[in-house]
């Protein structure tokens, strides 16, 4: 059984001691691909040095949107220049809307829609963040799409918001991906959204080193713990782990367009 973390942050610090010993227990639990994110460009570069020593990782690059005050029409080239000088870059984000505790809405509208234009052009998935966020969020994506005459493949990260707000979303054929919040006690509305979101759209992520699963819950996160997302995702829509790891899988080859075939042993 293989999964993919498509949401991993292992460049923070909370790594630095001890990323063979993550590495292991990923490998452990089945996790054969990961999706590294990237909250500014200046990362990449360490990013980079990180999927040196893991194969099995592979790159976005953009602006969160709660590092929006550093965004400049120079910067958006520089992540359209970066994204093109890696092979191992799959995706452009985390890009988005935050609003949840946040003055300036025009930073974040102006990132987020030169990352969609550059996802567009390069013919990558974007990697969204949405917070707080979602009305306005529909409304962009309907007004880029206008433009562009079309959307990249659009990946919601880390979905904590509502079922009717994700309907929103399915219907602009996004991509959903869940994290550890689908384990936790108070996350209803959450696994409402998992059950409604199609089959060939599902995605799995941990987010790591935030959000960790139950029973990990309140520790460091690490892909390992991708296998508590899909076990749960699995019972919330009447899937064997199997046969969920193996959708989740096919679908995260197809939207990132990652390499059929693992050169990495096959772990049970
Ligand atoms: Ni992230």
């Amino acid at each position: 059984m293989l999964l993919i973390d498509t949401h991993v942050h292992l460049n923070f610090d909370s790594f630095s001691d001890d990323l063979d010993a993550v590495r292991d227990r990923w490998r452990r639990a089945g996790v054969d691909r990961l999706i590294h994110s990237c909250v500014e460009p200046s990362e990449f570069g360490a990013m980079q040095a990180i999927a040196d020593r893991c194969p099995e990782l592979f790159l976005a690059v953009g602006l969160h949107p709660l590092s929006a005050e550093q965004w400049t029409e120079a910067m958006g080239d520089e992540i359209e220049q970066l994204a093109q000088s890696d092979d191992r870059v799959v995706a452009i984000g985390e890009t988005g809307l935050d609003f949840f505790k946040t003055e300036d809405r025009s930073r974040q509208f102006a990132a987020f829609e030169r990352q969609l234009e550059i996802a567009h052009t390069l013919d990558k998935p974007v990697i969204i963040h949405c917070r707080a966020a979602a009305c306005e969020m529909v409304q962009v994506l309907h007004n880029v799409r206008e433009r562009l005459r079309g959307l990249p493949r659009c990946v919601m990260h880390c979905w904590a918001g509502t079922a009717d707000e994700v309907k929103a979303f399915v219907e602009l054929d996004f991509f959903v991906s869940f994290s550890g919040i689908v384990t936790f006690k108070t996350a209803e509305a959450v696994r409402e959204s998992v059950a409604i979101v199609p089959s060939d759209r599902l995605l799995i992520e941990t987010d790591c080193p935030f959000l960790a699963p139950v029973p990990h819950r309140g520790k460091r996160n690490e892909p390992a713990f991708v296998r508590s997302v899909a076990e749960r995702v699995a019972e919330i829509r009447g899937l064997s782990l199997e046969e969920l790891a193996h959708q989740t899988t096919q679908n995260a080859l197809h939207c990132f367009k990652l390499p059929q075939s693992s050169s990495l042993p096959i772990c049970s």
